[in-house]
């Protein structure tokens, strides 16, 4: 249950990408309970009903996108279906951690397609039309990977803080039309992609422990509503205090 019931986000709609686990599906859930209508976007069809049911059995409004937003046809596709939104929370992504040379083209590209291509184009399917309205609010998970230097991270880290250069540009290029876009910057986080290295990266941060999914929904759940609404090109990061030492 997020701490934060707020009904802020009643008659918005809000699509989260890569909803169906991890910090998108606490994300969902979050805003859901902040009374917005949430298109829970993923691939797996099973998980992403379990979340629909979970966020319908406490009173709030879900459907699930199937889409393989790798691809520019999986991202049309999510476009097509997801309609007119006022809330694009750009979290669908996956890490790579390894020596350097043992990531090959392929994989690096695939990389950059979920998590730096399929935001850019959703965003820039989804801004106009905000924009247009006067109102929305864009909100992009980077990582602390994008600011500290982490052995095997050096492609990851670039996707993650290229996200960052599109947030800080998108607010300039959306925000004077009333477009807030902003980035969160989580540390290690306990999710589905979970390994010994979430633990050991928790221990290095100032409070010395990763974080629950719910502690990031938990701020994207306020970045995303009219309570931030003097805030936008700002990159917070919710790391237990690690990038700041
Ligand atoms: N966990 C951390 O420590 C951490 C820290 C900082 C930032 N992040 C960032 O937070 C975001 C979520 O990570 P997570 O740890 O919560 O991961 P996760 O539990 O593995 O969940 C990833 C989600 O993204 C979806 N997804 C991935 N690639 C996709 C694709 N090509 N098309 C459609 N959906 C796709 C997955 O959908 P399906 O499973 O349905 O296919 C799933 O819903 C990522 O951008 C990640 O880089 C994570």
């Amino acid at each position: 249950m997020p701490a934060t019931t707020s009904h802020d986000l009643e008659g918005q709609i809000a699509l989260v990408t890569g909803a169906t686990s991890g910090i998108g599906r606490a994300v969902a859930i979050q805003l859901a309970a902040q009374g917005a209508t949430v298109l829970v976007h993923g691939r797996d069809a099973d998980r992403g009903a379990a979340v629909i049911e979970e966020i319908e059995l406490s009173g709030g409004r879900a459907r699930f996108i199937a889409a393989d937003v790798g691809s520019t046809e999986g991202v049309q596709s999510l476009v097509a279906e997801a309609g007119d939104v006022d809330i694009l929370i750009n979290n669908a992504g996956f890490s790579w951690f390894g020596p350097t040379p043992d990531l090959d083209a392929a994989k690096f590209d695939e990389l950059f397609d979920a998590n730096v291509r399929a935001p850019y184009l959703l965003t820039a399917a989804f801004a106009p039309a905000m924009a247009a309205k006067g109102a929305g609010s864009i909100v992009s998970i980077a990582s602390m990977a994008g600011t500290i230097g982490m052995p095997g991270g050096a492609a990851y880290g670039a996707t993650k803080l290229s996200l960052v250069a599109l947030t800080r540009a998108w607010a300039a290029e959306y925000s004077p039309s009333g477009v807030r876009v902003n980035a969160v910057a989580p540390g290690p986080v306990y999710t589905g992609t979970t390994s010994g290295r979430t633990k050991g990266l928790g221990d290095t941060t100032l409070l010395g422990r990763a974080a629950q999914p719910e502690e990031i929904a938990e701020v994207v759940g306020f970045i995303a509503s009219p309570r931030a609404s003097y805030v936008t090109g700002a990159v917070i990061p919710v790391d237990g205090g690690r990038t700041a030492i």
